[in-house]
């Protein structure tokens, strides 16, 4: 079996989190670091909650480097804290963690993880880390074998009408991470939405009789209560987990070749994406996802939480 080299670069975050157990218990992956960003919580409370995640599943081998504390335009506390909790983990309960972050920052891990060997970066959080890291060692672009990013909407954000939040928290970094030139794929609101896990699901993690699965259904549980008051129901999208699972299987997603752009202006639509779709772009570098089969992910869910012991 061929094994990608991943690094993740996130703000956990309770999907962020179902990401990490995904990505932890894939053989198909290798996860040589994860790399903090402020985001859903700030980074001092996301780089915790990556320090408690990694700690959960055993994995203190795996650097955990702090990252950016404010956007490129510095404004601190864009934060989700109303979906993911105070703590951004839905503020449960856990021991202090033994697991270390690293005496590395962020851009330099990934830099150096970058020219070790062949690397993807999956990017489920806002991308001021990416594009800190493009702009101090450009030549990045060309020693990454892909970058995958959770963010923007087509159609509509979850912000705001026109924005998603990975791409409002920091338009300007999504812009350098964007025009980069370097293999990316995209996915958006319009197929994150289409990965749901619901009550069963949470009932299932619950059966397993793992911390991992008791702790995933106790976290998900206000995440599910937000869902429920935002859409009507309690469907919880896993989006930062679809983008794992992009890397896992990337036949899973279809996508299609893009040119994309950011709104960092306009009174109304900062932070919009535009995947220009109006010509054939399938020789472009940027590839965006369009759909995925949700039972075929959740099965795969579902088998990889019996991971845990
Ligand atoms: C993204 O925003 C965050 O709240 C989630 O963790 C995900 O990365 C979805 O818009
Ligand atoms: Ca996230």
């Amino acid at each position: 079996m061929d094994v990608t080299r991943i690094v993740i670069d996130t703000d956990p975050g309770v999907d962020d989190a179902i990401a990490l157990f995904l990505a932890v218990a894939s053989p198909e992956l290798d996860v040589v670091g994860v790399t903090t960003v402020s985001g859903n919580v700030n980074v001092d409370k996301t780089t915790l909650n990556a320090r408690r995640i990694l700690e959960l599943v055993g994995r203190s081998d795996i650097p955990i480097a702090r990252g950016a504390a404010v956007s490129l335009s510095g404004v601190p506390g864009n934060d989700a804290s109303e979906v993911h909790g105070d703590d951004g983990l839905g503020e449960l309960t856990w021991p202090e963690p033994s697991v270390f972050e690293s005496p590395e920052n962020a851009v330099s891990l990934l830099y150096r993880l970058a020219t070790e060997g062949p690397l993807t970066i999956v990017a489920i959080g806002p991308l001021t880390n990416l594009a800190h890291l493009v702009t101090q060692y450009p030549d990045v672009v060309t020693e990454v074998e892909r970058v995958v990013v959770m963010g923007g909407a087509s159609y509509h954000g979850n912000v705001t009408p026109a924005a998603e939040f990975n791409v409002w928290a920091d338009p300007e970094a999504a812009a350098v991470t964007f025009a980069a030139g370097w293999p990316l794929t995209i996915l958006p609101l319009d197929v994150t939405h289409q990965a749901t896990i619901n009550d069963d699901d949470l009932a299932y993690f619950r059966s397993l009789g793992s911390e991992v699965g008791r702790r995933s259904a106790d976290m998900l549980e206000p995440y599910a209560q937000f869902h429920e008051e935002w859409r009507g129901d309690r469907d919880l999208i896993m989006h930062d987990a679809l983008a794992v699972y992009e890397v896992i299987d990337p036949t899973a997603i279809e996508k299609e070749g893009v040119l994309v752009t950011v709104e960092t202006g306009g009174d109304h639509s900062r932070g919009a994406t535009w995947f220009h779709r109006s010509h054939r772009h399938e020789d472009s570098n940027v590839r965006v996802g369009v759909s995925v089969d949700n039972e075929r992910f959740v099965r795969l869910l579902r088998e990889r939480y019996r991971m845990f012991g």
